[in-house]
């Protein structure tokens, strides 16, 4: 199994980081084989809308690190959003990723891609993560991907924060689930 990080953190060491460190080990433990496309680190233009990927068939006039992604992409079984929360949202690295999508729309959704989302942040409050999920699960149901799990961990501004929580644990746990035979 094909696992895609897309990790939308700038930081390397990060809360995000972590959950991804933990859910790669419990795919890794199954068999499964993880990529980790960190965009915070990437060239990625933001989409500008010109809409030339709709008039001609050349595809988005940047070319840019998406080269790199959309490869992996094409081949991912599973595709992972990862990202801290930003302001209510995932974070621009990422939705940068994601805007990008729209050159390749109709091939994305004849992919049939299962989803895992794993996100941070640091409030406490129960609907903090409300308006992410939702992006997520609006994001699969427009691409027909299927979220087959998540791993949203609240109250955690640093990794210090973490590390004391069951979350990353959760993450591991989750990643051995998703590769399981
Ligand atoms: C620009 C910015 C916006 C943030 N917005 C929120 C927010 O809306 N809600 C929240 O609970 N935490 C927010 N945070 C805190 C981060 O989500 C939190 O520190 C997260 O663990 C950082 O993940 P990272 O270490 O992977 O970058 C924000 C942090 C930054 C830098």
């Amino acid at each position: 199994m094909k696992v895609l990080v897309i990790a939308g953190s700038p930081h390397r060491a990060g809360t995000t980081a972590l959950l991804i460190e933990r859910f790669a080990q419990g795919v890794a433990e199954r068999g499964g084989e993880v990529t980790v496309f960190r965009a915070g680190e990437k060239r990625i233009h933001p989409c500008v809308g010109c809409m030339a990927c709709r008039d001609s068939d050349r595809g988005c006039v940047y070319a840019d690190d998406m080269e790199e992604l959309n490869p992996l992409l094409r081949t991912a079984d599973v595709v992972v959003f990862a990202t801290p929360l930003f302001y209510f949202g995932m974070s621009a690295q990422l939705k940068a990723v994601v805007d990008r999508f729209f050159a390749q729309n109709d091939a994305l959704r004849g992919m049939r891609k299962r989803v895992v989302v794993l996100a941070a942040c640091g409030d406490t409050d129960t609907w903090a993560f409300d308006a992410l999920r939702s992006h997520f699960e609006t994001i699969c149901r427009y691409l027909h991907w299927e979220l087959i799990g998540s791993c949203y961990a609240q109250g955690v501004y640093l990794r210090a924060d973490l590390e004391k929580t069951d979350y990353p644990e959760q993450a591991y746990r989750l990643g051995r689930q998703i590769a399981a035979p």
